[in-house]
This record gives structure tokens, sequence and C-alpha cells, in this order.
């Protein structure tokens, strides 16, 4: 690289971080959580939890759910009123929970004043039911997608997809929980109460102007980063616990941020599903990683803690939550050795390789070299076919990015490879979402069962607004 273009790259490297501080002017002070400080001062919240939604079907088999996508308000800091977005609320949504061979029906009412659409994160279904930049619903409108639920049980999520407002729409608070249970997840004696043993934890950032307004800032590397940690809507929250097993659903719906968890005293825990659901046995660990658009399941045991005891969780050196050991309590759940049978997709049956190149920054960002266009199909695909998948990140302008989160629409691939070797245990699961880090080459595998037009982009909802997203259409070969 020449002199002349270096120094203009520098150049344009500090107009992008002074753009950044102008965007930003007098910064509240922010009182981020910090690793070791007094978790027991009361001034931080009880994790909230979402409520339950009501199946309005009485039917056996089938099920009928309700979501208004509504504005509000609500208090993060002090008495400061936040402006906010909710589904059936006023911040996140409610936790939809789904068996699988349901038939479903869900109402999508649009009180917005704006146009959006509900994408139901991870779940497998035609593509006039994925709820993606195709199925906008009109503010006043209602959509009513109906499918059946045909996948193993799995921790799963949804939020607004629309072009050009998906990422202001999900910071300002529009992300839920759907969460699909099977024989097998009921039958394996796994802690399964849902509020009580069976805790989801969505993980966020969100920084606040003075007035309590929040703060969008896109930092112009990366997507949009908040002074904040958010679980369930509450800033570094706590959770009392007994002396039990605890299971946690960990959400990543920040916009930019990884997490890369762990218990500040480094004690182990179990990771027991990733984004499609349970792994085939528990993988021991001290830590778990999970990008934009990622979910894990971790069981935490307190039992070896006494009545009393602190416990932080962190991320990096930030303080995401806490939790206060309570008393002794009988704790009849299990972790069993096998959670889970996984069918690998056998890689000859493969049809071809499709290698996808994630590539930029910021507004720069581009996928295969071309950004974003609803107009233009990507990809067609064959229904049922399988294919290989290679999705590099290597090109000039990663500089500062860690990688990119990178996801698939109504499908749940399996990662064969990264750079070469096997994946950890913990990511020989189904995936809908896998993290590429820099310089990195991720294959996977997967076969598309279903017809309409998926997305495929990068979770960080910056550079998926930015361009970096492809469409494909799954076409039956008999029906064309
Ligand atoms: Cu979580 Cu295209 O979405
Ligand atoms: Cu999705
Ligand atoms: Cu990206």
């Amino acid at each position: 690289m020449n002199k002349k273009y270096l120094s203009v790259l520098i150049f344009a490297v500090i107009l992008i971080m002074a753009g950044c501080n102008v965007m930003n002017p007098d910064y509240p002070q922010p009182v981020p959580g910090e690793v070791g400080t007094d978790s027991k001062n009361d001034t931080g919240q009880a994790l909230p939890i979402p409520a339950l939604l009501e199946d309005t079907n009485s039917e056996a088999g089938r099920a009928e759910y309700t979501l208004r996508v509504q504005t509000g308000t609500t208090r993060f800091i002090g008495n400061l009123s936040t402006p906010t977005l909710g589904y059936n609320g006023s911040y996140l949504g409610p936790a939809i929970k789904l068996n699988k061979g349901d038939e479903v029906r869900m109402h999508v009412i649009n009180e917005l004043g704006d146009t959006t659409s509900v994408h139901w994160h991870g779940l497998e279904v035609e593509g006039t039911a994925d709820g993606g930049p195709h199925q906008v619903i009109a503010t006043g409108e209602t959509w009513s997608p109906t499918f059946t639920v045909n996948q193993p049980a799995a921790t799963l999520w949804f939020h607004p997809h629309v072009i050009g407002t998906t990422a202001i729409q999900v910071y300002y608070g529009l992300a839920g929980l759907l969460l699909i249970e099977d024989e097998n997840s009921r039958a394996l004696g796994l802690p399964d109460e849902y509020g009580i043993n069976d805790i989801p934890l969505i993980l966020q950032d969100r920084s606040f102007n003075q007035d309590g307004s929040f703060l969008y800032v896109t930092n112009m590397m990366d997507g949009a980063f908040g002074d904040y940690i958010l679980v369930n809507g509450a800033i570094t929250p706590y959770l009392d616990v007994s002396q039990v097993k605890m299971r946690f659903r960990v959400v990543n719906g920040a916009n930019a941020r990884n997490f890369n968890l762990r218990l500040a005293d480094r004690s182990t825990f179990y990771q027991i599903a990733s984004d499609g659901g349970l792994l085939e046995a528990p993988v021991l660990t001290e830590s778990l990683f999970v990008s934009p658009g990622e979910r894990a399941e971790i069981i935490l045991d307190f039992s070896s803690y006494k009545e009393g005891e602190i416990l932080e969780l962190i991320s990096d050196n930030a303080l995401v939550m806490t939790f206060r050991v309570g008393g002794a309590a009988v704790d009849e759940t299990s972790i069993p050795d096998r959670l889970a049978e996984i069918e690998r997709i056998d890689e000859r049956l493969a049809l071809g390789t499709k290698t996808i190149e994630l590539d930029g920054m910021g507004h720069m960002v581009t996928l295969n070299g071309r950004k974003f266009d609803m107009q233009r199909i990507d990809d067609d695909v064959t229904l049922g076919d399988i294919e290989v998948w290679e999705i590099t990140t290597v090109g000039a302008m990663m500089m500062g990015s860690p990688g990119h989160p990178f996801h698939i629409h109504g499908t749940q691939f399996q990662i064969l490879s990264r750079d070469g070797a096997a994946p950890a245990a913990n990511e020989q699961g189904w995936k809908d979402t896998v993290f590429v880090r820099a310089n990195e080459t991720v294959r996977i595998i997967v076969r598309f069962n279903y017809e309409g037009v998926f997305m495929y982009h990068c979770h960080i909802l910056e550079h998926e607004e930015a361009g970096m997203m492809g469409q494909l259409e799954v076409k039956n070969s008999f029906n064309n």
C-alpha cells in the first residue's frame, strides 16, 4: 500500500471516530456494573422474567397466540422514563412456549405507528411464515401466519426484520422468546419449570441520554454498542436462587456485542443446548461465548454454595448479573449423560459448495462483494437439497472487527469445521447462527426443508441493515 493511500485511510478512520463522538454529546456518566463492587447494595433490580403468553386455543394439538407491537415507556435508571417498544408490554415481550407437533396460528397486531415485521429466528417454517422483510406489517394491520412446529426442543426468539428499521426497533425493545418443547426434552428430568428453575436471560447493551431516553450510537466500526448491560430489560440485575441446579436459556439479543460469559469465581457449568436444540451430551465448561443472535442453554449448580453467597456472572470484565444464593432445597432434577440424538447430515450427500464472503465494517459491508437487494434472489435451491457453505471473513476491511455472526433463516445447520479443524463439542449440535472470526473459514452443512424466500446475513444488526445480507429461494422442482 503506498503512503498516500495509507494517509488517506488513516484520515478516514479518524473522521469516522470523530463522527462517533459528535453523535454522542454530553454523555451521562453511566455507572456500568463493575466486577467486585458490592452487589448486595439495593440499587440493583431483581431479574424480570418475561411472562408466558397464554395459548387462546383450547383444542389439543393447536395453539393460538396474539402479539401486540406497542410503544411505551420503561424505567431502567432511577425515576427516568425511557421511551421504548415492546410486545404486549413496554419493553421486550412475552415467552411463547410451543410443543413439537403443534399447529400454530399467530396474530401480530401492529400498533407501532410504523411498519414492522416479526421474524421467528430459528424456526423452520415456509418463507411466507418466516416474518422477514417480505412479510412487512403495515401500521394498524394484523399478520396471522400459521405453521406446524416440526423441530426439536429449542430456545428460539423473535424480533423485527424490516428493511431500514430492524436495528433501531430491536434496540428500542422489540424481542421475545419462542421456546419449543418435545417428548424428549420433557422426559429428561432437566430443570424445566419456567420462571422457577428454567430462566431465560436475554442479554443486551444500551446507552442512555441524560433525560433517560435511549442513545442509539452506531459505532462505525462494529455497530451499536451500549454502556450498560441489560438482562431481560434490567441493568445488571440480581436473581435469588436456592441451592439447586438452575437452567438458563441465554439469548444474545444485542445489536452488535459479543458476550463471553463466565462466573467470576471461575466455577464450571454445563452447556446443554445450542441455537437449534439440545446437544447430544452436556459439555462441562468455564465459559460461554455467544455472538448476536446465538442462544445457548446452560445449567449452573448452586448446591455447593452457602446461603448468603453472591456469585457474579461476568462478560470479559463487565458485570452481567449476580446470583444471591439462598437456602438448601430439594432438587429432583438431573443432567443426564445423553440429551438428544443428533443425526449428522452426511457430507457426501451435499450437492455443492457455496462460498459466502463477509467483508467490511461500518456501512462499508458486503456479502459476496455486493449489498442486499430486495429485488434480487441471490441463490436458488431445490427443496430438500443439502449444501455445504464455506463462510469466510477474509478481507482487507476487517480492521478492529473480531468477526461476523452469520445466520440463515428457515433452517438449522451443522458446523463441519473451523479453519479445517473439527468444531468444539458445544458447536456440534444444531445451529442457525455461527460466529465467523476475522480471517477464519467456517464450513457448515445445511438442508433446506421449506419452500420460500429466506434471508441469510450477518446478525450484527447494523451490518445487516447496511447490506450484509442475501436471500435464497427454495423451490419444489415438481411445482415449476
Ligand atoms: Cu435474528 Cu434474520 O434474524
Ligand atoms: Cu432469523
Ligand atoms: Cu457483520
